[in-house]
């Protein structure tokens, strides 16, 4: 692989930036909203390491019907990179962060306390959670003895807190793979590349009666691209390297992305298997980079990828895919049945959009004898889909590029406390999302439905409760949203972490 230096990468991109971001992004190809940032050491080689598995967090006590929770954010050195240390925001030392496992219709509260050198906010992704557990960008959860105040923090429900504080997550919401990340106003995309991200599954009864593949067969996979420095830092383009900058250097106004592509934290792992059916929660945490996974070698037949479930939980019957696009923050909850390849058979799951090294993910190595697995039902999740027929407004969001403003929705960039819609509670809407580019649109508080793309059916990876969408360039999408309870402020957002920093952020209120 060629590696050029960060500085002449960086001219480079500032050419491009001068004609428009937009044309950086197309340097790198369609499907590929940002700009590369290279490491600077040798990459590692892939299959090296095995697949770590997060830890499951163990609540520190229980109450009727509550579990209590405490994470500590704080730096670790983690081993990423063999022969370097990287120095990580965390979630409790691990990255990804621990997993929490939770019930539906049982309570957790979180209490997270702040050892890092910067003011932080914990959004729980796919919540059903009050405005005031939500993550809100402007409250700030201060560090440990930070006697400063930010001057705009705490302007939502939640407030400002110094040292810690707890969110709390009610859990009124169907089985499904949530995920825990940082949501700070302007430095998102920095905190997440730093570590600040971790799964929180939900479950329920309706799950536990389909006999899917659980225990050590149901698999969490939060994938991401990482780019390296000389030292094993992970290198980030922040507008101004100090710190409490917002922002991200001009030329990566696109997205950033890295080199490196770690599946739960490690460069292109293996994971032997079992000659049998695994549930794998795939999980695309990266700032900007969308991929199109697939299994390499197909097994006999094709449709080696069988989908079960998206953001918002399972489907209504299984669907198999060849290969699956998924674009930032969006879940695809698969079932690979392992008994199609011959034992002994290395399948890579591999990344169509990549190149060089963003080719290739991970890899699973059939050892074990056939095991039992039962067959998937036909039939898994029940429950009525949204009728837009009663939908009681219709609005519509522009996602674009604005010359004077860079990303907007509706022309205006982010501004807390401006509101861009006041949906009813307990009323359908219909939504029209219209794009200039990719842009993975994320809705918070409830899940929505996808209506149509273009006027067209929906797309092959739209089926089920979407709480993120990945727009296409020049796309107009239509969804159905009801919000249910909780009145209070929410955002609708890009999740491109670049393009939501750079101000593609707006609030709505339940009401
Ligand atoms: Cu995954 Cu508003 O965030
Ligand atoms: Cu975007």
């Amino acid at each position: 692989m060629t590696r050029r230096g960060f500085l002449g990468v960086t001219a480079a991109a500032a050419g491009a930036a001068a004609t428009g971001w937009i044309g950086g992004a197309h340097l790198l190809g369609p499907g590929l909203p940002g700009l590369l940032l290279p490491s600077r050491l040798p990459l590692p080689r892939p299959y090296q390491v095995p697949l770590p598995i997060p830890p499951v967090l163990d609540p520190v006590r229980h109450e009727a019907g509550t579990d209590f929770y405490e994470i500590t954010q704080r730096v670790a050195e983690l081993d990423i990179i063999p022969g370097v240390r990287t120095p990580a925001w965390t979630y409790g030392g691990s990255f990804p962060g621990p997993t929490i496992v939770a019930r539906s219709g049982r309570r957790a509260v979180v209490r997270h306390r702040n050892e890092l050198p910067e003011p932080t906010v914990v959004h729980l992704h796919g919540g059903h959670t009050p405005a005031d557990s939500d993550g809100y960008p402007m409250d700030l959860l201060l560090p440990t003895g930070d006697a400063g105040g930010a001057s705009h923090a705490g302007h939502g429900a939640g407030g400002l807190a110094r040292g810690s504080r707890e969110y709390t997550y009610p859990h009124e919401q169907r089985a499904a793979t949530l995920w825990y990340h940082d949501h700070r106003h302007g430095v998102t995309g920095y905190a997440v590349w730093q570590g600040l991200a971790g799964f929180h599954l939900v479950h329920d009864e309706e799950e536990d009666a389909l006999g899917l593949p659980a225990d050590d067969h149901d698999i969490p996979l939060m994938i991401v691209d990482r780019s390296f420095g000389a030292d094993g830092s992970f290198l980030y383009p922040r507008a101004d390297a100090r710190p409490h900058s917002h922002g991200v250097a001009a030329p990566y106004m696109n997205g950033v992305l890295g080199d490196v592509i770690l599946v739960n934290g490690a460069p292109w792992p293996v994971m032997p298997v079992e000659a049998t059916r695994y549930r794998f929660r795939l999980l695309n945490a990266s700032n900007a980079r969308r991929y199109r996974l697939e299994l390499d070698p197909q097994p006999p037949g094709g449709g080696g990828l069988v989908q079960i479930g998206s953001d918002g939980g399972l489907l209504p019957g299984p669907i198999a895919h060849d290969a699956l696009d998924v674009s930032p923050a969006e879940r695809f909850d698969v079932v690979v049945d392992f008994s199609r390849y011959r034992p002994g058979t290395r399948i890579r799951l591999v990344n169509r959009l990549g190149s060089g090294s963003t080719a290739d993910v991970m890899c699973f190595d059939v050892t074990g004898p056939a095991g039992e697995s039962r067959p998937l039902p036909e039939r898994l999740a029940q429950g009525p889909a949204l009728d837009p027929g009663r939908a009681v407004a219709t609005r519509t969001f522009h996602f674009q590029l604005r010359p004077d403003h860079g990303w907007s929705i509706n022309g205006r960039p982010y501004e807390p406390g401006q509101v861009l819609a006041r949906p009813r509670l307990g009323t359908t809407e219909v939504w029209r999302l219209i794009s200039d580019f990719h842009h993975p649109v994320h809705i918070h508080l409830d899940p929505f439905q996808v209506l149509s793309r273009d006027n067209r059916a929906p797309g092959r990876f739209d089926a089920g409760w979407k709480d993120t969408i990945d727009l296409h360039p020049s796309q107009a999408a239509e969804i159905a949203v009801r919000f249910t309870d909780h009145p209070g402020t929410y955002m609708i957002h890009c999740h491109n972490l670049e393009h939501e920093d750079m101000a593609m952020m707006a609030d709505f209120i339940t009401e």
